[in-house]
């Protein structure tokens, strides 16, 4: 037989029905299409195909599916995520799924593999697109490790750290003017209450971020109160560590000691701010009706997220 060759470039992306079935198109967007390389199934033989994986924005692409050969990955772009859309411990890298091996994946950002059968391809079992969901925690104890970046449950020994990071959720000078504002400070005084909790994001020691949740009562006058389960979420992580994904998996394990305490969370924030994008990502939804005018003149809005039932 002669040999192929396919010029990548110039090769399109086809949609992924074929193979994936109806759903590799979701809302109208192709979410799976491929470049199919070779295919001598015909002959005895294997098929190879790119894989182009396209998630819509805030969502997962969930895949189950058997192989009928053996399976040959080669993620070139992008990798598995968790359920709560943080890099998967496997991410990137070559994977085999040998015959017969039952195989399943989360994506959550776009994702170009080169896949290699050795005969048949998959089996599809499934293939949805999916809500993120809150990052699990089997005990308030437990830490993750990724990254060499360790996030553990805040303790009463953390107030100090904590008193930094709120200088920097808050927009405030230093500690002394974050002490000095009542509305500021109502976030950390008495710390650590009985329904406080919260998480420190730390590398080699240093503590990088931190988020924390408290449950405020109405005549306390929190900028924003939802009711008495639904503690209001602070959020900060150090200048030099954002965009890594740091203030993401604090949440996450916000979120999952939330559900697992059976409370809500809130939070407080200003139009402007870009960390609105990273709370809707992540479950948090605008609350209508709660915008009000801030301390620096502009406008807050309320969100919230409920925890999965
Ligand atoms: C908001 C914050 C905690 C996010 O932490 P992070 O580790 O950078 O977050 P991640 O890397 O997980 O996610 C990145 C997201 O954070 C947000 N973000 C990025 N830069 C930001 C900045 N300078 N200020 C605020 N939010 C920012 C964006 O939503 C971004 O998502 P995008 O990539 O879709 O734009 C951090 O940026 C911060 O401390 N900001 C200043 C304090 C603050 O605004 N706190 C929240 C008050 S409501």
């Amino acid at each position: 037989m002669v040999s192929t060759h396919v010029d990548i470039e110039q090769a399109e992306w086809t949609s992924g029905i074929p193979f994936y079935g109806p759903a590799a198109v979701y809302e109208g967007k192709n979410i799976v299409q491929l470049k199919i390389l070779s295919d001598r199934r015909q002959e005895g033989g294997g098929i190879a195909w790119l894989a182009r994986f396209s998630p819509p924005p805030g969502k997962l692409i969930k895949i189950v599916a058997t192989a009928l050969s053996d399976e040959h990955v080669f993620n070139l772009e992008g990798g598995k995520v968790t359920k709560a859309g943080q890099p998967a411990r496997s991410s990137g890298g070559y994977t085999l799924n040998p015959k017969g091996q039952p195989h399943g994946a989360f994506i959550g950002s776009e994702t170009v593999s080169l896949v290699i059968y050795r005969g048949e391809r998959d089996e599809i079992v499934s293939l949805e697109v999916v809500d993120l969901a809150p990052w699990r925690l089997s005990s308030p104890a437990r830490s993750d490790r990724m990254n060499g970046i360790l996030i553990r449950p805040a303790t009463q020994d953390d107030l100090a750290v904590l008193w930094d990071f709120l200088v920097i959720a808050a927009y405030q000078a230093d500690v002394a003017s974050a002490k000095s504002v009542p509305f500021v400070a109502a976030h950390l005084e008495g710390w650590q209450r009985s329904e406080d909790f919260g998480f420190i994001a730390e590398r080699d020691a240093e503590a990088l971020g931190a988020v924390w949740a408290r449950q405020f009562s109405p005549d306390e006058q929190p900028a924003f109160y939802v009711d008495g389960r639904t503690p209001e979420v602070t959020i900060a992580v150090s200048g030099a560590a954002r965009g890594e994904g740091v203030g993401g998996r604090l949440l996450s394990a916000l979120m999952a000691e939330a559900a697992r305490r059976g409370v809500g969370l809130c939070l407080n924030v200003r139009h402007d701010n870009p960390a609105r994008r990273l709370y809707e990502r992540i479950g948090f939804r605008l609350v209508s009706g709660s915008a009000v005018p801030n301390r620096v003149g502009g406008t807050s809005f309320g969100m919230t997220w409920a925890a999965p039932r």
